[in-house]
């Protein structure tokens, strides 16, 4: 299901949100809680189809719509899952509510990481704090169909141990004999066991080869901006480079002109871009 399919819209319109129940929620870290929901209606929960990368707007009613992407996999679609960093009024409003409460949806909207491109190449996830989220997906979708790509390195990271998102997840791609997990923090902290150092200088340290791969990275600007050269260092050209960008939204659908970057729209055009197609933004943006 698309923004194209019409006969997916909440009462024949674009702008009117699917209802959806919360299912579970698990706290990540101090700030940033993940929201397991299904829809109400049968037969969306049945059709409903995404592809890694994706996003929706979510709305609490009465309240506002705010953009997430979805950060569950498509491999597993027995519920679907988005994780939110509490940061103004729809993400606090959002943490206000519990199992049971009733959210609306609009979605899947943006187009989603290339698994074509990606087929066959050795990958490269570089991620910090929230960013891991988008990536989440993706990286359960590729070790559902672990046989049709390569070599799987991921270079995680946050400031502390208390703020790395999906503990059980990192635990569980440690224990993936597929996976090369790296984990970093940026200081020494009591009892920490992993990297320390930011996650740009733990990837010039893990120094992929360039050679047939492909780096998907997504984190805070900084470390986006500092992640970048550090790939070209070791030999990345800006089409195997992907990330995917975070931009004011409205609509979610072309229409309002909110989330532009240059002659680029985030949520029509996006939000998965090749660093080539961004690169020129990256400086003065992120
Ligand atoms: C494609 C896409 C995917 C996203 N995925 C996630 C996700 O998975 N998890 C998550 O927690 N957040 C995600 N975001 C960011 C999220 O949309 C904002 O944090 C959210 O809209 C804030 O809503 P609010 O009403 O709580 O904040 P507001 O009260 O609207 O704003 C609070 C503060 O946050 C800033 N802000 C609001 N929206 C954004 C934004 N999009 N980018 C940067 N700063 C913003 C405002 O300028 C303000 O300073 C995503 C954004 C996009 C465009
Ligand atoms: S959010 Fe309206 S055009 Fe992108």
């Amino acid at each position: 299901m698309t923004v194209a399919d019409s006969k997916f819209f909440a009462q024949g319109n674009v702008y009117v949100p699917h209802i959806a129940v919360i299912e579970k929620i698990v706290e990540e870290t101090p700030g940033v809680r993940t929201y397991h929901f299904n829809f109400k209606d049968e037969r969306l929960r049945k059709e409903f189809i995404f592809e890694s990368g994706q996003f929706g707007q979510y709305s609490v009613l009465g309240t506002g719509e705010a953009t997430f992407c979805i950060s569950s996999s498509p491999t597993r679609p027995d519920h679907l899952e988005f994780t939110v960093q509490k940061v103004g009024k729809v993400t606090n409003a959002l943490n206000r509510l519990g199992v049971g409460a009733e959210i609306g949806f609009r979605g899947p909207y943006g187009n989603s990481f290339p698994l074509d491109f990606l087929k066959g190449k050795n990958l490269v996830f570089v991620g910090g704090g929230i960013g891991l989220a988008p990536l989440r997906s993706l990286i359960w979708n590729i070790i559902d169909n672990r046989d049709i790509y390569n070599k799987v390195d991921i270079v995680y990271g946050a400031r502390t141990p208390a703020d790395l998102c999906f503990k059980y997840d990192l635990e569980a791609w440690d224990k993936d004999k597929t996976v090369n997990m790296v984990t970093t923090v940026d200081r020494e902290a009591e009892g920490w066991k992993g990297k320390i150092g930011v996650v740009p200088k733990i990837l010039e340290e893990v120094a992929p080869p360039a050679k047939d791969t492909a780096a998907i990275v997504c984190g805070p600007p900084i470390m986006i901006r500092f992640t970048f050269p550090v790939l070209e260092k070791l030999g990345f050209k800006a089409e195997q480079m992907l990330t995917t960008l975070e931009k004011k939204m409205k609509c979610g659908i072309g229409k309002c002109g909110r989330c532009n970057i240059g002659n680029l729209y985030v949520c029509r055009d996006g939000p998965v871009f090749s660093y080539a197609q961004i690169k020129d933004f990256v400086s003065s943006e992120y």
